[in-house]
């Protein structure tokens, strides 16, 4: 049976920071966060927006384009959860006027849960291919001010219909599969921002891709010259680029390093999105490359802690008919700019906190985070 991704869909936060910015706020040269790092600008959620509005506001275009038939179920993956227990899979499954008849649960492996979500549709589909499974992908990254982790913050959704017979990407049954107990990157339950271990990160990334691509070449009998493109995760775009380097090196392949740009076009301008971030590099793909027609692409997914899966798909002929690249431009260009300042007080303030409030009408998104009342969060829909 053929099933894999029929759709998919963006969102991301009200405001952008330019690094040129941070980087003279910080004293850097600039060109460390361009060229050394490969990114460009962040996205910075408003007070009213968070992992649910945005997660929601992804998936609105799904719901209008092809209605709530078959889908029984919405896997939320997030590593920057709103609550302990309650799901932010229920809340979004209210916001789009879901049917009861759907489960609805959020997942959790840092970076990976967006594809824990994709192999786990994968399979409901498979034991019932009248079903369809929605998916969404939502965080913020968030890491200490003045750290060395803060220009690679940012926030991001992508929200995607798994299906059978879908419209834009097969998904192949043999993956490779790696994780390793590493303490690289962490949020420990009493703190909004991530802890992390920089050049621990960088290697521990590096070893999940070499160990993924050797599981799979193992189940799969797949060889460097049958995949046609790259998607990586993209905690910062350079970070894939060094981690295909080494993939290159380990299995003696020659690559072009202009090839993984396009993929970059859209994490380079809204910073990492954790469990969004590959996905993010797949609509870029999809929205602006020509030349996919039955191609085969690789998807490396890395979660630190640490888990990697290398996933293989096939585009379907006819995926151009359905590109929607001038609208994701459209969302990223119409981002209101914020001052460093203006960032730094967000930042200051936890969105997670529990205490009664009412946020400032900021966003224009569909769906608001309104705000606190007995210690349940508030949502609404703007339109
Ligand atoms: N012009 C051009 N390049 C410059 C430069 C300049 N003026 N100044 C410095 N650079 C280059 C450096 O040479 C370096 O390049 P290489 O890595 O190719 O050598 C690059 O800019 C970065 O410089 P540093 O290594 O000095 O940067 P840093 O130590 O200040 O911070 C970091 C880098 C450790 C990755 C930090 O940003 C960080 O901790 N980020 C968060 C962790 C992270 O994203 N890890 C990725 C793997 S974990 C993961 O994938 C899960 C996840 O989403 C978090």
């Amino acid at each position: 049976m053929r099933v894999g991704i029929h759709d998919l869909a963006v969102a991301t936060g009200h405001h952008v920071l330019d690094l040129d910015d941070l980087a003279a706020r910080n004293g850097v040269d600039p060109a460390k966060y361009h060229v050394g790092l490969g990114q460009d600008a962040f996205s910075v959620p408003a007070a009213d927006e968070d992992i649910v509005t945005m997660g929601a506001a992804a998936a609105l275009p799904l719901i209008e384009r092809h209605g709530t038939d078959g889908i029984r179920t919405v896997l939320f993956a997030t590593e920057s959860g709103v609550d302990q227990s309650k799901s932010a899979a229920v809340v979004a499954h209210g916001l789009l006027g879901l049917p009861s008849t759907a489960r609805a649960v959020e997942l959790k492996q840092a970076c990976y849960g967006g594809t824990a979500a994709l192999v786990a549709a994968l399979g409901i589909v498979a034991r019932d291919p009248r079903e369809r499974v929605l998916v969404i992908a939502s965080d913020v990254a968030r890491y200490d001010l003045d750290s060395a982790a803060e220009p690679t913050q940012g926030a991001g959704a992508v929200a995607f219909l798994v299906a059978a017979d879908p419209d834009l990407i097969e998904i192949e049954p043999a993956s490779g599969l790696f994780s390793a107990d590493v303490d690289d990157f962490w949020r420990p339950n009493d703190r909004s921002t991530a802890l992390v271990d920089g050049r621990l990160s960088v290697s521990a990334y590096v070893d999940a891709l070499l160990g993924s691509w050797d599981d799979l070449a193992d189940r799969g009998g797949i060889a460097p010259a049958d995949i046609d493109r790259w998607l990586h995760h993209q905690p910062f775009t350079k970070m894939a680029l060094k981690a295909h380097r080494a993939w290159s090196k380990h299995v003696g392949a020659e690559f072009d390093e202009t090839e993984l740009a396009t993929g970059f076009t859209y994490n380079r301008r809204t910073g990492n999105s954790y469990t969004a971030s590959v996905f993010l590099a797949l609509a870029a793909l999809l929205d602006l490359d020509d030349d996919l027609d039955g191609r085969r692409l690789a998807l490396f997914s890395y979660g630190s802690g640490s888990v990697g899966e290398l996933l293989t798909g096939i585009v379907k002929p006819g995926y151009r008919a359905l590109r929607r690249a001038g609208q994701v431009a459209g969302l990223l260009d119409a981002r209101v700019p914020i001052s460093v300042d203006d960032y730094r007080e967000l930042h200051a303030a936890t969105s997670t906190s529990s205490e009664a409030r009412q946020n400032p009408a900021v966003t224009t998104g569909p769906f608001r985070f309104t705000g606190v009342e007995a210690g349940a969060r508030r949502y609404a829909r703007t339109e």
